[in-house]
C-alpha cells in the first residue's frame, strides 16, 4: 500500500493551499502565483543554500500555526521560513509588507548607481522593476557612493561591481555547477565586494551562467555589452546538439534581424533558468558566447515572455499575462476603484492617434 503523503494547509492572502511539509512561504507564494509571490532577489531555487541575504522577500505571518495561531513579531524572509499547518500569512494584503519592503529597496539602491539608461540589464532587471513597484523618487544617503574599477573576469564576463547588490548568487553558481570556483565575496560589511582571487580568470565551462542568476547588471556579457537594448532584439526559442557534459542545449536566441546578438538559458516566470526534465537548463560557454550564427542552431519559435517585461511590450502573440489574483485575494470582491483615465485627461482621448501628429504632441493637438 502507497504511503500517504501527508500535506499541510497554508493561506497567503486569504488563498489556502495544501503543500507539501518543508515548503518554504515563498514556494508556496509561487504555487499560488500573480501578486501574491513576493519578489525574491538573492533567493534561486536552482541553487542550494541560496536566499535570506536580500530581504526582499519579506511578508507577515499574521497566525503561526493551527497549534500556535500567534503571530510572528517581525516580519519574516518568505524564501527562507518553513510553513506550517494552519499558517496565515500576508503578503499584498499586508500593512506594514510595502513599507517595509521599500525600506529594503532604499537600501539596496544605497550604493547602486542609477544608470539603468546605460546598463546592459535595463528591461531584465529585478532592483529595476522592484525600484519601480517599491522605489521612492528621492534619496537619504548624503554620503559618497562606494565605487569600483570594472573588472575582466575571464575573456567572456565583465564584473560591474558597483551595480552588485550581494545576493551570492553567481557564487552558488559557481560553487554548484562549475568544477572549481575562483571568486567570491572578500572583505566586510560596507567593504564587501564580489572578487576573483587576486584576479584570477574565471574560464570554467559554465561560468556564463553567473550572468543568467545575476538580479541586476553587475555581471554582463562582454560579447554583447553596449551592442543593443535587449527590447529591440527578438527572443527565440533554439537547440542544438551540444557536445559538453551537462549543457541542456536549449537556449534563447536574441535576433535582431538573422544576427544572432546574445544567447541565454532560457527563463522562466520568476527570471530563472528553465528546468527540463527535471534538471535546471543551465547551457555551457560554447553554446552561449561562441555560437552565435542561426544555422548551428535549430530555431523552435518566439520564446514565451512572461511577467511584466518590457520586452514582450507590443511584440508578442504568445505574451503570457500575470496571473490575476487581486479578486481572489479579495474573497471574490471586485477591486472598488476602476478608473476610466480617458475621461478624465483630454492626452488619452482615443480619438486622437498620436502617430499621425507631426513631431512632439502638444496641448492644441488635444482641443480638436
Ligand atoms: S555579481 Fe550579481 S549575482 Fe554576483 S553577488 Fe553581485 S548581484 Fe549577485
Ligand atoms: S529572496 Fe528572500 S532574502 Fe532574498
Amino acid at each position: 500500500m502507497e504511503a500517504e503523503i501527508k500535506t499541510i494547509k497554508v493561506t497567503i492572502d486569504n488563498i489556502t493551499i495544501d503543500v507539501a511539509p518543508g515548503t518554504s512561504i515563498l514556494q508556496a507564494a509561487r504555487m499560488i502565483g500573480g501578486d501574491v509571490t513576493p519578489p525574491a532577489m538573492c533567493y534561486y531555487s536552482k541553487l542550494e543554500g541560496s536566499g535570506g541575504k536580500c530581504r526582499t522577500c519579506l511578508v507577515e505571518v499574521a497566525a503561526g500555526s493551527t497549534a500556535d495561531p500567534r503571530p510572528m513579531p517581525k516580519l519574516v524572509a518568505s524564501c527562507r521560513t518553513g510553513v506550517m499547518d494552519g499558517m496565515i500569512v500576508k503578503n499584498m494584503t499586508s500593512e506594514k509588507v510595502p513599507d517595509a519592503r521599500a525600506g529594503v529597496v532604499e537600501f539596496l539602491l544605497l550604493n547602486h548607481p542609477l544608470d539603468c539608461p546605460i546598463c546592459d540589464q535595463a528591461g531584465e532587471c529585478h532592483l529595476q522593476d522592484l525600484g519601480y513597484d517599491h522605489g521612492k523618487e528621492g534619496t537619504r544617503y548624503q554620503f559618497a557612493r562606494r565605487t569600483f574599477k570594472k573588472e575582466d573576469i575571464g575573456p567572456y564576463i565583465q564584473l560591474h561591481m558597483t551595480r552588485c547588490i550581494l545576493c551570492y548568487r553567481c557564487t552558488y553558481v559557481a560553487d554548484q555547477i562549475t568544477n572549481k570556483r575562483v571568486h567570491g565575496i572578500v572583505d566586510r560589511g560596507d567593504h564587501a565586494a564580489i572578487s576573483t582571487y587576486i584576479s584570477k580568470a574565471i574560464d570554467n565551462d559554465f561560468s556564463g551562467n553567473m550572468i543568467d542568476v545575476c538580479p541586476v547588471g553587475a555581471l554582463t556579457d562582454k560579447t554583447f555589452r553596449f551592442k543593443n537594448r535587449v527590447w529591440f532584439t527578438k527572443p527565440m526559442d533554439a537547440h542544438r546538439k551540444c557536445q559538453t557534459p551537462g549543457c541542456c542545449g536549449k537556449a534563447t536566441l536574441w535576433l535582431r534581424g538573422d544576427e544572432v546578438f546574445r544567447v541565454t538559458a532560457r527563463k522562466d516566470e520568476w527570471g530563472e533558468v528553465q528546468s527540463f526534465d527535471g534538471k535546471p537548463g543551465w547551457i555551457c560557454n560554447t553554446c552561449r558566447f561562441e555560437t552565435k550564427q542561426t544555422s548551428s542552431w535549430t530555431i523552435e519559435g518566439l520564446t514565451t515572455i512572461s511577467r511584466h517585461s518590457v520586452i514582450g511590450a507590443n511584440k508578442y502573440q504568445t505574451l503570457e499575462m500575470p496571473k490575476e489574483t487581486v479578486k481572489k485575494v479579495m474573497n471574490g470582491v471586485e477591486p472598488k476603484l476602476l478608473m476610466d483615465i480617458h475621461s478624465v485627461s483630454g492626452v488619452n482621448n482615443p480619438d486622437i492617434h498620436l502617430s499621425e501628429i507631426n513631431g512632439p504632441a502638444n496641448s492644441s493637438d488635444f482641443k480638436k
